[in-house]
């Protein structure tokens, strides 16, 4: 139980593993999440299901805090201390006709469920990814594989566009596509910045939170968001939710709240790479 399978860093600071517990292979369904403990006394983080087989499940995490770290440092063949899910709703899964799909960072992961599965109803998929460089993009023969057009935009232009997924997607509309549903999940930034360009269209739009969770069970209340005016536990009654109707200006706000004490920890721990450090906080495209 809880056995490192395989672990890989697909790309710098995104790794890839395959945990052993058979209950999240048998019921996780696209969008759910699994809360880790590498520790018994480090804290508990969110991850994505990406893929499940017999006894086994898949994640991409991205390093970035003391606990990603920790378990960024593990082998194969060693246990976590705890793993609990599968958590939150599962995603809307319908036959929606054209649906575009947006991913960045660990979200090109945690799209990748949701476009087989989106895809297996008959919609017609338009995908795109983006990440600050192309050494950062992972699993594009997959999700190749399973769209039916297929984008990627970099914020220094090394591949695909010069920009994020909402400067495609704004380009896409400009030039006359045309959507039914639409999905982001990635930096915060990038789902409301989509959120704002879809909203005028009319276009139905999910976006996942599962950055803001904390605890993952409905206890902590760190995940608490406003959505159409009313207060959401983005671990519970998410992580998807209506992008519309999201206050993102609230969100922000919370999420940027534990960002200075992170660093400081973060600077201090024996498991985290220098490098990392720069890349997450010494600069922002956001
Ligand atoms: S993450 Fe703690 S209540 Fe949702």
């Amino acid at each position: 139980m809880y056995e490192i399978v395989e672990k890989r860093e697909e790309v710098p600071n995104i790794h890839r593993l395959i945990i052993r517990e058979p209950n999240v292979a048998k019921k996780a369904k696209p969008g759910q999440f699994v809360i880790l403990m590498p520790d018994e006394k480090g804290e508990r983080v969110p991850m994505s299901i990406v893929e499940t087989k017999k006894d086994t499940f898949t994640i991409f995490m991205l390093e970035l805090g003391i606990t990603t770290g920790k378990i960024a440092n593990m082998h194969p063949g060693e246990k976590l201390y705890a793993v609990a899910g599968p958590l939150g709703q599962p995603a809307e899964i319908e036959y929606y006709g054209n649906v575009l799909l947006g991913g960045g960072c660990y979200g090109i992961g945690a799209i990748y469920p949701l476009a087989k599965a989106l895809k297996a109803k008959g919609n017609r998929i338009v995908t795109i990814i983006e990440a600050r460089s192309k050494y950062l993009i992972y699993l594009e023969e997959k999700l190749r594989i399973v769209s039916d057009e297929f984008y990627i935009a970099t914020s220094d232009g090394s591949r695909g566009t010069n920009g994020h997924v909402q400067t495609v997607l704004d380009r896409l509309i400009k030039n006359g596509h045309r959507f039914d549903h639409a999905k982001f999940i990635g930096c915060t930034y990038m789902m409301m910045n989509c959120s704002n360009i879809t909203a005028p269209y009319r276009i139905p739009t999910r976006v996942a939170l599962n950055t803001i969770m904390l605890d993952g069970s409905g206890m902590c209340g760190c995940c608490r968001v406003s959505v159409g005016g009313k207060t959401k536990f983005a671990c519970v009654d998410g992580p998807e939710f209506d992008g519309h109707q999201v206050d993102w200006a609230e969100l922000m706000k919370r999420k940027a709240a534990y960002q200075e004490a992170e660093m400081i920890s973060y600077q201090t721990s024996p498991h985290i790479c220098r490098a990392l450090i720069e890349n997450y906080f010494g600069e922002s495209d956001e």
